[in-house]
């Protein structure tokens, strides 16, 4: 394992909260479909630089959650085993028991650790979150950050959030309704049950909980980190300049569009 350093973590409260309970109930915040293409593209650069490769692929997921990518990807392609070293990080706090590879709890705006250690820089959904959109300077440092950590050649790939995750107001307060309505139901059930019944009762509860910090997640958060399309992320990148553009596009499945980012280390003139 990497040098670690906890020094550099900075919460965001409400992030802490909607994520702290959200892995008490679900393992991943992704949709398959974004999973499945990473775990393409990681197989692709495994395959395509086996040849010159002396040691097993170093990767770093980036805003991990409970790790679904690295189990369906080990799942999915068990041989992979002897040519990935797989690292994760997230700023929440998750359950040991869920984590089933190595697992680093930090802030990913100050990665805690050395300089050109990773083959790849993976992740799902998350990089948005670092940081929002009017504090550049936390923003451009997560680039850095991941540069420095990346081995000369070494990629990024990423998903990132499109704006239609946004909520309007009015559907963050029905949803926050609804959810409480339904908790204060429940509570009156739970007086009364039991065994089975009572635990089934209070996951629901928990269920409604996340529902309304998800609600409240997206409206005051998500709208201040999530790029606005494909030309501020091109705009953005092209500050790095050891950073090369391999691929920045749109994808949809049939329920939700991402922007997908792959990114290549130029050179190694890091600060
Ligand atoms: C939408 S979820 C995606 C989780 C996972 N990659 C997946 O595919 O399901 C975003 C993740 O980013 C993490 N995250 C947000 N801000 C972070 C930060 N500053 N440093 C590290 N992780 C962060 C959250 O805790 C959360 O687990």
């Amino acid at each position: 394992m990497p040098t670690l350093n906890h020094d550099k973590m900075r919460p965001n409260r409400l992030l802490q909260s909607e994520y702290g309970q959200y892995y008490k109930l679900y393992d991943a915040d992704s949709h398959p479909q974004q999973r499945k293409h990473l775990i393409e593209e990681i197989c692709n650069l495994v395959t395509t630089t086996k040849e010159r490769r002396l040691s097993p692929l170093r990767i770093l997921d980036i805003g991990s959650g409970a790790q679904l990518l690295e189990k369906e990807l080990f799942q999915k392609h068990p041989e992979l085993k002897q040519e990935i070293i797989i690292v994760t990080l997230d700023i929440v706090s998750i359950n040991p028991s869920r984590l089933h590879f190595p697992h680093v709890q930090s802030d990913a705006a100050f990665l805690p650790f050395q300089d050109r250690y990773f083959d790849l820089v993976v992740s799902n959904m998350a990089l948005d979150f670092v940081a929002p959109k009017e504090d550049t300077g936390r923003r451009n440092h997560l680039f850095e950050e991941i540069g420095r950590v990346t081995k000369f050649d070494g990629r990024l790939i990423a998903n990132l959030h499109h704006p239609n995750l946004e909520i309007d107001y009015y559907t963050y307060q029905k949803a926050r309704t609804e959810a409480a309505t339904s908790i204060s139901k429940l509570r009156k059930q739970l007086s009364k049950a039991n065994g089975h019944a009572q635990e089934q009762i209070e996951r629901e509860i928990l269920s409604m909980q996340v529902a309304i910090n998800d609600a409240r997640f997206r409206y005051w958060e998500i709208s201040r980190h999530v790029f606005a399309d494909l030309d501020e992320i091109r705009e953005f990148v092209a500050n790095f300049p050891f950073f090369k553009i391999i691929k920045i596009e749109e994808q949809q499945s049939d329920s939700e569009k991402w922007f997908h980012l792959i990114l290549e280390k130029k050179n190694d003139k890091i600060k």
